[in-house]
């Protein structure tokens, strides 16, 4: 293994086993919504995308937001798992593996984060009551999940993961952070539940670790099972870092290989989960015709804290006590922006960094850091790739070249 010229702290570009899998350097992408589906099929411009990030030294690309079941989506062109996206996810790895990097599929379900799909019957969730984030799209209500849901949940996650061993993928994220089903039960916020899976942090762990066990039973001998988490939801009533920590206990005695540190929800504190205010000056643009989602977009900056500006490794203080509690590895994410940044997580005992804003601004930043042509990132934390959720020609970096919208409508397998 190379070490760092700083010591006995391992450099960022050395390998990293995780589970069954050994990753080339320690920089992973991490997974950031690229709307590149159509009617649930993955395009072209998402296998352009991940080849482009391969090709820029990424040792682990990650494709966000693959729902395991169609009710488990937000967004009506969203990626749900199912037999006929096998070719387009095939075409995807292949092209990722022909690059020499390694690609990890996020597995999630929505719960009653439904923001822009209508659902004929009440979303799920850890707990009922009224879905704020379903109020636009009239997904008013939610109900608190029964034993045979989780169990229907549970097999869907697990389903996934077996369909994304099948599409030549390297690793699965569980997403467990950001305000989606399973953060759901995790934090307080949303769960209220009086039986085994409520309650203290251990019991809202409980449903999170019984989907990673499944996952880890359905593909751990052939993929690495890795999980996102939450170091806190930075919201008054929500999971905080003492709870991440049992958290992060939980699913390492369930086997995790890794866990990913993010936080934040996406209704109640997205600028928690970014580290600085959303650009409602970009979201203005893209919502020119949608009066009702600008303003949801304000409702959700309403907690933002005045004054708040980005700063680098915004999570570090919060990501530092998981790292004292468990031994498994850990990647450092939150506002890497320099080969610095990555030196410092690694001397902190971070095994590895995530990183997303940076590699939208630029997929080779890996090998630049690497060739010493570049240190510190060019991304100006602007946040106006966070709008381009929504972009009919997929999420881009507003300081870069436009992207192709052709790309983004036909199938990454060339089938049609
Ligand atoms: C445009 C965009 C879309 C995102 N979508 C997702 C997503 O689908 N799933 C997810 O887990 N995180 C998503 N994120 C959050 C990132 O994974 C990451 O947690 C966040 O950007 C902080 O990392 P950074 O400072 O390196 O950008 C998204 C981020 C951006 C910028």
């Amino acid at each position: 293994m190379t070490q760092s010229a700083t010591g006995s702290n391992p450099s960022p570009f050395s390998s990293l086993s995780v589970g069954p899998i050994t990753l080339r350097n320690r920089f992973i992408k991490s997974g950031a919504n690229e709307n590149m589906y159509r009617k649930g099929f993955p395009t072209k411009a998402l296998l352009e995308h991940h080849r482009d990030l391969a090709a820029g030294g990424i040792a682990l690309t990650t494709m966000a937001y693959a729902a395991v079941a169609k009710v488990g989506r937000t967004l009506p062109d969203q990626l749900w798992l199912r037999p006929e996206v096998l070719p387009d996810l095939k075409a995807i790895t292949d092209a990722v593996h022909a690059e020499g990097g390694k690609i990890s599929l996020q597995l999630t379900h929505g719960g009653s984060f439904v923001t822009s799909i209508f659902l004929p019957h009440r979303t799920i969730s850890a707990s009922g009551g009224l879905n704020l984030a379903g109020l636009f799209h009239g997904n008013i209500l939610q109900r608190p999940m029964k034993e045979k849901d989780m169990a229907l949940v549970t097999q869907q996650f697990a389903d996934g993961a077996r369909m994304a061993r099948e599409a030549g993928f390297d690793a699965v994220e569980i997403h467990m952070g950001h305000g989606y089903l399973l953060n759901q039960f995790i934090s307080p916020l949303s769960n209220q539940r009086s039986d085994e899976y409520g309650g203290s942090a251990e019991n809202r762990a409980r449903f999170p670790a019984r989907v990673l066990a499944a996952v880890k039973e359905a593909v751990g001998e052939d993929l690495a099972v890795i999980a996102k988490i939450n170091v806190a939801d930075g919201v008054r009533r929500g999971a905080t870092a003492e709870d991440a920590v049992v958290t992060a206990k939980v699913l390492e005695s369930q086997g995790a290989d890794m866990l990913v540190l993010s936080g934040g929800r996406n209704v109640e504190s997205t600028w928690f989960m970014f580290g600085s205010p959303m650009n409602q000056e970009e979201f203005a643009k893209i919502f020119k015709y949608k009066p009702l989602q600008r303003l949801l977009m304000k409702a959700a900056a309403a907690g933002t804290p005045k004054g708040l500006k980005f700063r680098e490794m915004y999570f570090e203080d919060y990501s530092r006590k998981v790292r004292a509690a468990v031994t498994l590895p850990l990647a450092y994410l939150g506002g890497v922006k320099s080969l610095d940044n990555a030196e410092k997580a690694m001397a902190e005992g971070f095994d590895a960094v995530a990183m997303a804003r940076v590699l939208l601004h630029d997929p080779a930043l890996v090998n630049k850091f690497q060739d010493g042509s570049v240190r510190q990132s060019g991304c100006t934390s602007c946040n106006a790739c966070i709008p381009q959720i929504y972009n009919q020609a997929g999420t881009y970096c507003v300081l870069n070249e436009p992207l192709d919208p052709a790309m983004n409508e036909v199938r990454a397998s060339g089938l049609s």
